[in-house]
């Protein structure tokens, strides 16, 4: 009886819940591409409030990721998954209850792929990248990071490309396209004005108009145009007073309006108050996600705050999201991507990526047979990727040792001995310090004048590698990080005094994730070698390059000033302690002046004539080449221009071709060159050549007329610059605009309502 009585009771719950369950969903919808519609208008507030912050994650099948979307299963609405990049994907390599593992492949840093200059290498190592997002079950890969190498001490340049946003944005466009072959999202990122770690999330980056317009946002603007991103990531700190998360200038004017972004927004991992503002300012997903937020939004509807039509138009963005992704297509990953094949498109990407610094008396290729003497921490803890979110966890990051032995020389082996044993002490010193060894470069262990004598007396040349890492939440410092420390110059010193004396060479080795100071010790060493941070592979890359196997094609993507002081930003960027190493006053923290507007990087130094280290775009080869001349033909929308390369050394070799445009200044100041278009050419063997086409828009020739928001190419004449560097110009030509063009921009710098 009492059984008899509960299961009537039961019988009638079921029944009521299905009544309720089919009172809200009568025809069992589910969610299709072609149904958005109908299921916003099946959906009750608090399921579209929940859409718009994320999820969770806790029934995920891929745990520990960043972030997730939140999912209604009543709807057919699957929960999706964001994890990080960008120089790979970012998974935790064990899981609870299995032994399988999830090890990523780390290619080479976003700052490595940029000195490529490569767009095609680029695009086929994302490929690849982008297929291990998609066999291990996740949606969108947060990636890429693009913000503007504005300061060298910027803690996150390695995960950003460049000081220039053609450059910066083609590159990104380029890894966008890789990723998003695969069926799974980029969210590109930090959009805009993160130039410094210090304070980000509070931080307000004071930008002008047209600073912003032509070096902040010009690059985003490239990459949303030319691959279109499923996703935009908004970034923590302000900009002119405004969080960037909440700026409907920023993400409903500029990026939809202007450029035509047709995806979702979501914001960088954080809960600010302003979730009502971020709403309305067509920020679509809230990340990583908290109760608070669609209680904000329930009650801001409710309220009349935000509007049905913004409430709905934001759920449609996420909805068209994602029926695009395979958690939706219910694709069946495999967990197993060919991460072998992936690793050797990582050290294809590392060898197009190494920049040659210097090569004084054609010091490298090395014959292939020396005895080398490896100096440096770096040379065993090798810098693959930088630290935090940017990380990748591989199987194996290859290190200068191995992969010198594996190139076929013979190493020093005392010496190796040495390096592997202040190694493992470091290490177990930190880790009892309860340091996170990941968070620091290595301090070099001192070794005596006369160990070095002894050293260069057996050993055919040394191979120094220095090494710096950084990574989210800090911005580098001035000493003992732009600057070498002590021991590392006296190092440096010492062994270039003693195998001077001996007649052999030094070789450089810089494994740094952002610019150093270079001008006080670069005639020490015969030859420097700067493979940035070039991820797992890179070690053996560098390998080869040393050798000769490949010749050196990588450009530098940002200026290596003489003077830290000398960087127009320096004066207006956070660090701990003065140049002269006293501790500095507390500036740039709350906001930062971009005084320096748009004269960033070689804008400033070449403009001004300022002696920089190694100019913008500069990069040596094995071999040479030389510029034909070019021919320039007038287009209905600007003009194409073609140059031909020759091969004339003696070794096969590949050339970037820089293409800068000096502009008539019309009414506006401009910089005296300007990157507008960049090519590089096959693997040329000796005596061949390659026709390199480069085409440009009457609008990318533009320059923002702040005054009237407006992007003004001005008429006159155009020379165009075909340069091996920003100061190394092999060519010139010139084309003629006849009249002024002028594209407006729509502006509407306040929330609607306000
Ligand atoms: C970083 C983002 C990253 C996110 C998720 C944030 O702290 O700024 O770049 O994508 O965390 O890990």
């Amino acid at each position: 009886m009492f059984y008899n009585r509960l299961s009537i009771k039961a019988l009638v719950i079921t029944l009521l819940c299905a009544e309720l369950c089919y009172a809200q969903n009568p025809n069992n919808l589910k969610l299709r591409e072609d149904n958005i519609d109908e299921i916003i208008s099946a959906m009750t507030l608090e399921e579209k409030a929940h859409l718009l912050v994320g999820g969770d994650g806790t029934t995920s099948d891929v745990p520990n990721v960043a972030g997730y979307t939140y999912a209604i299963p009543r709807l057919g609405i699957p929960m999706t998954v964001l994890s990080d990049g960008p120089a790979g994907l970012g998974l935790e390599p064990k899981r609870e209850g299995t032994d399988q593992t999830f090890y990523c492949t780390g290619f080479p840093t976003s700052t490595a792929i940029a000195s490529s200059w490569d767009v095609d290498m680029v695009e086929e190592m994302t490929r690849a990248m982008g297929n291990e997002v998609l066999e291990y079950g996740v949606d969108v890969l947060l990636a890429p990071g693009m913000n503007i190498h504005r300061n060298p001490l910027c803690g996150r340049n390695f995960e950003y490309y460049s000081e220039d946003p053609v450059l910066s944005g083609k590159i990104a466009a380029a890894y966008v396209r890789g990723v998003q072959s695969n069926g799974v999202g980029c969210s590109v990122k930090h959009f805009a004005g993160n130039n410094q770690e210090t304070n980000r999330h509070e931080n307000d980056a004071r930008i002008g108009e047209r600073a912003l317009r032509e070096i902040y946002l010009r690059n985003f603007e490239i990459a949303i145009r030319e691959s279109h991103p499923w996703a935009v990531m908004s970034s923590y700190n302000k900009i002119n007073g405004e969080y960037s998360q909440q700026s409907y200038r920023l993400l409903t004017t500029i990026l939809r309006g202007d450029w035509g972004f047709q995806g979702i927004v979501m914001t960088d991992w954080g809960r600010k108050e302003g979730t009502v503002r971020a709403v309305k300012a067509g920020n679509d997903l809230m990340e990583p996600g908290f109760k608070i937020e669609a209680e904000r939004i329930v009650a801001a509807v409710e309220k009349g705050e935000i509007s049905q039509e913004e409430l709905d138009r934001n759920v449609r963005r996420m909805l068209e999201y994602i029926v695009k992704t395979p958690h939706f297509r219910k694709y069946r990953y495999s967990n197993k991507p060919d991460l072998k094949a992936h690793a050797a498109m990582a050290r294809k990407a590392a060898e197009e990526s190494i920049v040659l610094l210097r090569n004084k008396n054609s010091t490298l290729p090395l014959k292939g047979n020396e005895k080398i003497a490896l100096y440096g921490m770096n040379s065993v803890d090798f810098v693959g990727i930088g630290t935090g979110s940017g990380e990748v966890y591989t199987e194996h990051v290859a290190n200068m040792q191995e992969a010198l032995t594996e190139a076929g020389f013979a190493l020093d082996e005392d010496l190796a001995d040495f390096y592997n044993s202040c190694f493992a002490v470091q290490n177990a010193k930190e880790r009892m310090d309860g340091i996170a060894t990941d968070r620091r470069h290595r301090s070099e262990p001192e070794i005596s004048i006369q160990a070095i004598e002894r050293q260069a007396q057996v050993n055919d040349v040394a191979v120094v590698v220095l090494g710096r890492i950084a990574g989210e939440y800090a911005d580098r410092v001035f000493h003992d990080d732009f600057l070498l420390s002590d021991i590392e110059m006296e190092l440096l010193q010492n062994v270039s005094m003693v195998y001077h004396k001996e007649g052999k060479k030094v070789v450089m080795v810089l494994n740094i994730v952002g610019v150093i100071e270079t001008a006080s010790w670069k005639n020490l060493v015969d030859a420097i070698v700067l493979p940035w941070a070039p991820g797992q592979e890179g070690a053996h890359a560098i390998a080869d390059v040393l050798k000769g196997k490949v010749n050196p094609s990588g450009k530098l993507p940002t200026t290596f000033p003489i003077n830290y002081m000398d960087i127009p930003s320096s004066k207006n960027f956070p660090y701990r302690w003065n140049t002269n190493g006293k501790k500095g006053e507390r500036r740039n923290i709350d906001f930062t002046e971009y005084e320096e507007s748009f004269w960033v990087g070689y804008r400033y130094f070449q403009t001004n004539k300022v002696e920089v280290s190694y100019p913008f775009g500069f990069g040596l080869s094995y071999t040479s080449f030389e510029y034909g001349k070019p021919t320039v033909k007038t287009t209905s929308d600007g003009f194409t221009t073609s140059l031909t390369v020759k091969n004339t050394g003696k070794v096969t070799g590949r050339e970037v071709v820089e293409l800068y445009v000096a502009a008539p200044s019309g009414e506006l100041g401009k910089p005296a060159r300007e990157l507008k278009a960049f090519a590089k050419t096959k693997l040329l063997a000796p005596g061949e050549s390659e026709t390199l086409t480069m085409k440009i828009s009457t609008y990318e020739l533009a320059s923002f007329n702040e005054t009237n928001n407006t992007w003004e190419t001005a008429a006159g004449i155009y020379q165009l610059l075909f340069g091996a560097s920003v100061n190394d110009i092999r060519r010139t030509t010139s084309f003629k605009m006849n009249k002024k063009a002028m594209t407006e921009v729509e502006t509407s710098p306040c929330l609607p309502n306000q």
